[in-house]
């Protein structure tokens, strides 16, 4: 299965890359910061008739056209472009993740960095990969030598819990803080072991539920801000190398 998901998540990552500076229509979601393009459209299209085609009892949850419930054990969690402000203003960042869970746990992941053309791949119990090399977190233990990566919901005007306090707070006790802007790379360079840790609100089940298998796989952790295990729903991720998550959990519980 992992084969078909890398060979549908590069096919629709084809879409995005030519999409990439051409005249897309743009649309507004819940405010005019949320964004969908016709690109995030038709990279979704692409995939979700791939699995209707090769995996027609399977369910799908995709960003972009909500849920196809059914039987089977099987449901494909789909962010057909993670990165949509990116790629909308012409910052070549942005990603193509799909997940597959069975009976509710992750059993396969995987993101592909368009414009960088690495393929981020995981399956449970079988490690983590780019482009075919496996992937280690990093070893770091000392969160003042970390670099951190972050990122912030769309209604952080209005939501009280827009985590700006915490992003504050980190940015003055690690080394550095990014903010990418693709939730999916931001997981995948935890993996890689670039970034030490990345915490983010108000995630939906698709920014997360490839990337997370993909930490978790490379050696490191994944909860919430308290360090209870998550599911894809959580409306609070931490992933981290594993050694600066309780320091880093000091932080996200006083701020
Ligand atoms: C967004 C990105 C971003 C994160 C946002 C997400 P989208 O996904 O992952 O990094 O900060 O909260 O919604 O809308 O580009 O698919
Ligand atoms: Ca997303
Ligand atoms: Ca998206």
């Amino acid at each position: 299965m992992i084969e078909d998901i890398i060979k549908i998540a590069k096919e629709a990552g084809s879409i995005v890359k030519k999409g990439f500076g051409t005249s897309f229509n743009i649309e507004y979601k819940s405010n005019e910061s949320n964004l969908v393009t016709t690109v995030d459209k038709a990279s979704e299209k692409l995939i979700t008739d791939f699995i209707k085609k090769n995996f027609p009892t399977h369910g799908i949850l995709a960003e972009e056209g909500g849920e196809t419930k059914n039987t089977s054990e099987y449901v494909w969690v789909v962010d057909p472009l993670d990165g949509t402000t990116n790629f909308a203003h012409g910052l070549p960042i942005f990603s193509v993740s799909i997940g597959v869970q069975k009976e509710g746990s992750t059993i396969a992941g995987v993101v592909y960095d368009v414009m960088n053309d690495i393929v981020y791949s995981a399956e449970a119990g079988k490690g983590s990969y780019a482009n075919g090399r496996k992937l280690n977190v990093n070893k770091n233990d000392k969160l003042s030598h970390a670099v951190l990566v972050t990122g912030f919901p769309y209604n952080i005007a209005e939501n009280p819990e827009n985590a700006l306090e915490k992003f504050t707070a980190l940015t003055k006790a690690s080394r550095a803080v990014r903010r990418l802007g693709s939730a999916a790379i931001d997981l995948c360079y935890v993996a890689r072991g670039v970034f030490d840790g990345f915490w983010e609100v108000y995630l939906h089940p698709w920014d997360i539920c490839a990337g997370k298998l993909i930490v978790e796989e490379a050696g490191g952790m994944v909860t919430d801000f308290n360090g209870k295990q998550i599911d894809i729903f959580s409306k609070k991720i931490l992933a981290t190398n594993g050694k600066i998550h309780d320091t880093m959990i000091e932080y996200l519980e006083k701020y």
